[in-house]
């Protein structure tokens, strides 16, 4: 038997570290909650994009009376910034969410696994890292890239 580990860094700084940059893209995030549509589980989500040229786009969770048909905002957010911007890179994504009490929540959330999925692809087609920030009032985690939220991860060299 052979064993082995896999090691995640994880900084968490508070928001006066982060750069000017960081402060717009988490502002985009906390905005993008309030547009989000969770009249079912009303757990309000936003996720602000930073592309190569610099634009930001976001997007929020967005629900269905059939649930499985709503959608992530992490998802919402990437594909809306594909087809938008579908030759700019994404660089960095910011995630936020207020609870059913509509507070933010003090430990961040972390996407759902079908969304790491797609982050994932996303960081292969930009061809480098998308940088993670997950906002919570106590701290903001920052994790280096998707590849390590998601190790051992599927992708298209498996399809060769
Ligand atoms: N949700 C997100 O938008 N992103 C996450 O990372 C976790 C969950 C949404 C899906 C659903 O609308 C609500 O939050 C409750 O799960």
């Amino acid at each position: 038997m052979k064993e082995t580990s896999i090691h995640i860094p994880l900084l968490i700084k508070q928001e006066e570290e982060l750069t000017p940059q960081e402060v717009k893209l988490l502002d985009e995030a906390r905005r993008a909650t309030y547009r989000s549509y969770a009249p079912y589980s009303h757990f309000s989500v936003g996720a602000a994009v930073e592309l190569a040229d610099g634009t930001i786009v976001s997007g929020s969770n967005q629900e269905n009376a059939a649930y499985p048909s709503g959608l992530c905002a992490e998802r919402t957010a990437v594909f809306y910034a594909n087809s938008r911007y579908p030759d700019q890179p994404i660089r960095r994504i910011c995630i936020v969410a207020r609870d059913t009490e509509g507070q933010f929540l003090q430990t961040p959330i972390s996407p759902c696994g079908a969304c790491r999925q797609v982050l994932l692809e996303a960081e292969q087609r930009a061809g480098s890292d998308i940088e993670v920030l997950l906002y919570g009032t106590e701290g903001i985690y920052i994790v280096r890239n998707i590849k390590d939220l998601l190790p051992l991860g599927f992708d298209e060299s498996f399809l060769l």
